[in-house]
């Protein structure tokens, strides 16, 4: 079974939460864990659990780009912890439980804050999509929600319009996935419409999804605790929590 999780932003102590729970729940182990975006690929956050820690990931784990990732110095740190994780890129196929999966990391402009450059989908990597033949999309993986699919917007964030990437329709024409997951709004969405069950992942620390074979797809609400950086335990109240 695949562990789906999405928005970690850097507390990756969550993941080995949610897979030790998967296991227990399920009675199998994790094959493989692929995070849908917002990892946290920040040097300061993977030095803490990786190097200075000495922690590690219980099973394989792969991940999409997000919209909170050090793009600067992207490849420089995949590099350094290639042992720990591998980066699964905008426009790749994938093969997870018998499933050929599309995955397309990366989400639409939402601010000047949110979203670098670099995070932003580009139209080359849609067309890198649209090059796979129609059965090659039985499953897509994306950080952002397709749009018209009725995704709200989170209150975290004061904006308007259409929430998803623009683009999205003419993945949904010409692949007609079984399955889309996503994350990013941080918020569970769950919704079949035509052929394509619609599943929108939390943020890490409030639950996870897991994919069988057959399409079999179970959404996981269980809430953990991240573990907070020993500063903002010490000084949680002065920093707002
Ligand atoms: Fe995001």
């Amino acid at each position: 079974m695949i562990l789906l999780i999405s928005d970690v932003h850097g507390f990756f102590g969550v993941v080995n939460d949610q897979i030790r729970h998967a296991e227990e729940t399920f009675g199998k182990l994790v094959e493989h864990v692929v995070v849908l975006g917002d990892f946290g690929l920040f040097s300061s956050k993977l030095d803490r659990f990786f190097d200075y820690q000495k922690r590690s990931f219980l099973r394989p784990v792969s991940f999409l780009d997000g919209n909170h990732e050090e793009f600067e110095r992207f490849s420089e740190l995949l590099e350094t912890y290639s042992l720990h994780f591998s980066h699964m890129a905008r426009g790749t196929i994938h093969q997870l439980c018998g499933h050929s999966c599309i995955c397309l990391g990366g989400s639409s402009f939402l601010d000047v804050l949110n979203t670098p450059e670099k995070a932003e989908i580009k139209d080359h990597e849609i067309d890198q999509c649209l090059a796979f033949k129609p059965s090659d999309g039985e499953i897509f993986l994306t950080h952002d929600s397709p749009r018209g699919i009725g995704v709200p917007h989170s209150q975290r964030w004061d904006i308007n319009g259409p929430t998803g990437f623009a683009r999205s329709r003419e993945l949904l024409e010409h692949f007609s996935p079984r399955l889309w997951i996503f994350g990013h709004h941080h918020q569970w969405f769950d919704r079949q419409l035509q052929g394509t069950r619609f599943l929108g992942l939390p943020i890490s620390w409030e639950g996870y999804a897991i994919l069988g074979e057959d399409f079999n797809l179970n959404p996981v609400k269980h809430v953990v605790k991240p573990e907070q950086p020993i500063l903002r335990r010490w000084f949680g109240g002065l920093l707002g929590g």
